[in-house]
């Protein structure tokens, strides 16, 4: 699902189950050395996905550990991103070259908690979910909205390597081109020659599942 929303530089691995083998390698199992089953097979599926997708770049496998903020590190020129929902697991990456961040995230397709709609929403944002909703009751846009952020932020923190809260970006969605754009309300990272204002991503739904995708170009 993940891969249509992605440039073709981008290679993309997923999973609809965790049937396949996954073994970890390395220290990779230090990180779930604690973690529920459940937690371990998201965790292993994942790692499998991201090591095919970077099989596909050139890359032999290896480890894939965790930063400090649980961010993947990927070998040296690559970036990437992982996520996992119930059913899906994927890992998107591509060469430094090509790409500067990449954030993806799948979420099922499923209301929101209302505490969760406030946390993550600005009034503004709220706004648009009724007009989106008239026209495509099937998607549950506020889930789309919050899988976009999350996606922002994965590619945002590799660059920015801070936190950024659900306020400090706005999102707005453009149903015609299955798209949507976040403004960034505060100072982005260094990007080329300037500062990153923003970002620009691609979504899906389908299978029980929204999926979001961001390519931040080097
Ligand atoms: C980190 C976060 C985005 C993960 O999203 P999620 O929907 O809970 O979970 P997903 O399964 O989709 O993604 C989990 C994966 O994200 C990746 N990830 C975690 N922290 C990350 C970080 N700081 N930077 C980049 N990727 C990160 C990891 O690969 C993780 O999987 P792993 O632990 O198995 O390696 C989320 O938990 C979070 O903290 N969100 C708050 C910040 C935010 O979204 N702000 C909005 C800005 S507009």
């Amino acid at each position: 699902m993940l891969g249509a929303l992605l440039p073709a530089t981008v290679s993309v691995a997923e999973a609809f189950g965790d049937a396949e083998p996954a073994p970890l390698l390395g220290a990779e199992e230090a990180i779930v050395a604690r973690a529920v089953a459940r937690r371990r097979q998201e965790f292993a599926t994942a790692r499998r996905c991201a090591r095919e997708a970077l099989a596909r770049l050139g890359f032999p496998p290896a480890p894939i550990l965790a930063g400090g903020n649980r961010e993947p590190l990927w070998p040296p020129g690559v970036v990437g991103s992982i996520t996992h929902c119930t059913g899906y697991r994927a890992a998107a990456v591509a060469r430094r070259a090509e790409l500067a961040s990449i954030g993806i995230d799948a979420e099922p397709n499923e209301p929101l908690p209302p505490e969760v709609r406030e946390v993550i929403m600005a009034p503004a944002e709220m706004a648009g979910m009724a007009r989106l909703a008239a026209r495509e009751p099937g998607v549950c846009w506020e889930r789309l909205l919050f899988s976009a952020k999350e996606s922002v932020y994965k590619a945002w923190f590799p660059l920015a390597r801070r936190w950024l809260d659900f306020s400090e970006a706005e999102v707005v969605i453009d149903p015609e081109a299955a798209c949507f754009t976040a403004r960034l309300l505060v100072p982005g990272p260094p990007h080329g020659a300037g500062t990153l204002g923003g970002f620009s991503g691609r979504y899906a739904a389908g299978r029980g599942l929204v999926v979001t995708a961001v390519a931040v170009p080097a």
